[in-house]
């Protein structure tokens, strides 16, 4: 193949989509055909997605699906086996020069992770720190900003998150529902472009669940970007811009809630919201059972 720079790969493709990767009006994630392999297993098979600023996307699908491994690749906790990520116009852990991707030195994929907050399914607060030491720690260490500048948006970020009376608890004096609140202020302070929460709710007792919701609510409103792996079908109808449903390491249906949730186009789709809705009528069964035997 001839390799001047105009046809070299993959300057062919990418220059072409470098004009809607970058600029105020380009999606801030855009996703193209991302595939990822674990020990020869086809984990993801050709992920797209755009997520435009300011967008709530919800990523629904069964257990084993690729969800995890699509966010740690965003986020570069994986490194993707084929296809191109761009966040804000950064093609994500590469490099384009003369045509050829170039890895990133550690320290450019570190620059580029900082501008993106990640939230787990389990809160991974340090235990041996304070609520506000765990939200100051980053933006203290990473960032190099001072102590009390720190502090004083740390104060800020845990009334944000209601716990503006807990700054000097340790996680081990806090329900779930108040760590996962820590965990998300603490993503926060890094001021981040974009925020991955991966099932946010599904580590915790099912009456913690609603004031972690509501903060994501709140967040979602004040505008921030946001990609939420989640089961709760409410929230995802109430607060996603769009849907995205994902099986067996493909997308198999997307676009708004109301169109994918109320009315789902495949059969995945289909039995998948089916085996949710029946798991939430057994949990609220069991919830109801516990409290008749309690009185
Ligand atoms: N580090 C890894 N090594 C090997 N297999 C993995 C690894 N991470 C995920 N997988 C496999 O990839 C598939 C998708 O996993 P995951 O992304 O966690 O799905 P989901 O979040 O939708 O449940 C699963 O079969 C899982 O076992
Ligand atoms: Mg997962």
């Amino acid at each position: 193949m001839d390799q001047t720079p105009e046809n070299a790969t993959p300057s062919a493709t990418s220059t072409a989509s470098r004009t809607r990767t970058s600029g105020p009006e380009a999606p801030l994630v855009h996703a193209v055909n991302v595939m990822k392999s674990f020990h020869g297993t086809e984990v993801l098979k050709g992920i797209d997605l755009d997520v435009q600023r300011g967008e709530v996307v919800c990523l629904l699908g069964p257990s084993g699906s690729g969800k995890t491994t699509f966010l740690r690749c965003i986020n570069q906790l994986e490194a993707i086996d084929g296809g191109r990520i761009w966040v804000d116009g950064d093609l994500v852990g590469y490099r384009e020069k003369d045509g050829h991707l170039h890895h990133l030195t550690d320290k450019e994929v570190a620059t580029q992770r900082r501008d993106i907050g990640m939230v787990f399914q389990r809160f991974n607060l340090f235990p041996h720190m304070t609520a506000l030491q765990n939200v100051t720690e980053a933006p203290i260490q990473v960032k190099g900003v001072g102590r009390k500048q720190a502090q004083e948006r740390a104060v800020q970020l845990l009334e944000q998150v209601g716990l503006g009376d807990k700054p000097s608890a340790y996680p081990a004096q806090l329900s779930g529902g108040q760590q996962q609140r820590v965990a998300i202020a603490r993503a926060l302070a890094m001021d981040p472009k974009l925020m991955l929460f991966d099932e946010p709710t599904s580590a915790l007792d099912p009456e913690l669940v609603g004031e972690v919701l509501r903060v994501m609510r709140d967040l979602a409103q004040q505008g921030m970007t946001m990609i939420v792996v989640t089961h709760e079908m409410g929230f995802a109808r109430d607060v996603a811009d769009h849907v995205v449903f994902m099986d067996a390491g493909v997308v198999v249906e997307e676009g708004k809630p109301q169109d994918v949730i109320g009315n789902p186009q495949h059969e995945r789709t289909r039995s998948f919201l089916q085996r949710m809705r029946s798991e939430d009528r057994e949990a609220r069964d069991d919830e109801a059972r516990a409290d008749s035997q309690d009185v």
